[in-house]
């Protein structure tokens, strides 16, 4: 059991934000596989202020799906107001989490995101002023520091515990990684047992043993999933298994993947549309098919741009027909390499 202010969990993972991934569909089809929380892909604060009925399908959550709302933005007063437009928006968010670590160029641009992480005054001021605009706790996401050279996510975590910061998450990258290379959780070795409030990790999860190494080096309460559960949801059920029970639960069967890639295809187009639903479909559903003897195959045709959502389906059943009961190879880490490059937010 642990908890973000007053909010208390069993489970030890969060589900990630992604934008272009983590949508309320995407966030209530994982939610069946027992996270503690699901965050939102991060919402611009200006956009939630400016255009609130936009902004409404990305902040919202379905029930029985613990949801917290990640804001982004550049000035204290403005990621507040976006804050508080976010929990007038939808009351059951659970905290508002704030993004100090996106690299995109043009969030850096507007100041926002990793931006922060330059000041670590600044970052302190935002968490101030987004506790002054709500009643939930709140929370930060930030890297390691800009490069090796300038590794600063102790100072900044210095200025967000003085502005009563709820929970820290750590991504173990530099912005100068982007997404790429290895997370380096052994740079935030002991972290989770020096600060007063709860660590969350995340970086490179892609196995039940990747999550315990990640806690067991940094002493995190949390352990965020992101790519790694995309394409693999069962990933949260492992991890959690080994984290509380210490049971290890064997990967799950191309069957179970093409059930849950149907039912997580139907969603999409319930949520996005037809036109939206399938382009989204295009990234999410080649993920469910690796690890497979004849992945390469199925993924080339359900990525062909002459393929339609019918025909999406009859691959992915087809794949559970020949494959039934064979089970998804999951590598950890090292060999999903080519997957976790691939993807990348624009
Ligand atoms: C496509 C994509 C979109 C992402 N969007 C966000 C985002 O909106 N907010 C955020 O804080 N992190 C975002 N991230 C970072 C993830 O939450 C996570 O910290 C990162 O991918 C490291 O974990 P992983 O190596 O296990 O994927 C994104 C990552 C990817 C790959």
């Amino acid at each position: 059991m642990w908890s973000i202010g007053r909010i208390r969990f069993d489970s030890r993972t969060v589900l990630g934000p992604m934008s272009g991934f983590t949508s309320r569909s995407y966030r209530e089809f994982m939610a069946g596989f027992g996270p503690a929380v699901a965050v939102t892909e991060m919402v611009s604060s200006k956009g939630l202020l400016h255009d609130p009925v936009a902004s409404e399908r990305f902040v919202s959550s379905p029930k029985g799906c613990p949801t917290g709302v990640q804001v982004f933005g550049g000035e204290p007063d403005i990621v507040a107001k976006g804050a508080a437009k976010a929990m007038e928006i939808n009351p059951d968010l659970l905290f508002v989490d704030v993004n100090m670590g996106c690299p995109v160029p043009k969030v850096i641009r507007s100041g926002s995101g990793s931006a922060l992480m330059r000041d670590p005054r600044k970052c302190g001021d935002v968490v101030k002023a987004v506790k002054d605009a709500v009643d939930v706790p709140v929370t930060a996401k930030i890297r390691l520091g800009g490069t090796d050279e300038t590794m600063n996510f102790r100072e900044v975590i210095d200025e967000l515990l003085k502005a009563d910061v709820d929970a820290v998450t750590v991504h173990a990258r530099t912005v100068d990684q982007r997404y790429a290379g290895r997370s380096r959780p052994e740079f935030i070795r002991n972290l989770g047992r020096e600060i007063p409030v709860p660590l969350i990790v995340s970086g490179d999860i892609y196995s039940a043993d990747d999550a315990l190494r990640a806690i067991e080096v940094t002493d995190a309460e949390g352990i965020m999933i992101a790519r790694g559960g995309v394409g693999n949801p069962f990933l949260i059920a492992q991890v959690n298994s080994l984290l509380d029970r210490g049971i290890e639960l064997p990967d799950p069967t191309m069957r179970e993947q093409s059930e849950w890639c149907l039912h997580l295809m139907d969603m999409t187009i319930d949520e996005l549309g037809d036109k939206m639903g399938l382009a989204r479909l295009r990234s999410l559903v080649p993920k469910f098919l690796a690890g497979c003897r004849y992945s390469r195959e199925y993924r080339r045709a359900v990525t062909d741009p002459g393929t339609d959502y019918e025909g999406m389906r009859g691959f992915v059943v087809r794949m559970a027909d020949e494959l039934g009961d064979e089970r998804r190879r999951c590598e950890g880490t090292g060999l999903r390499l080519e997957d976790r490059t691939a993807m990348k937010p624009a």
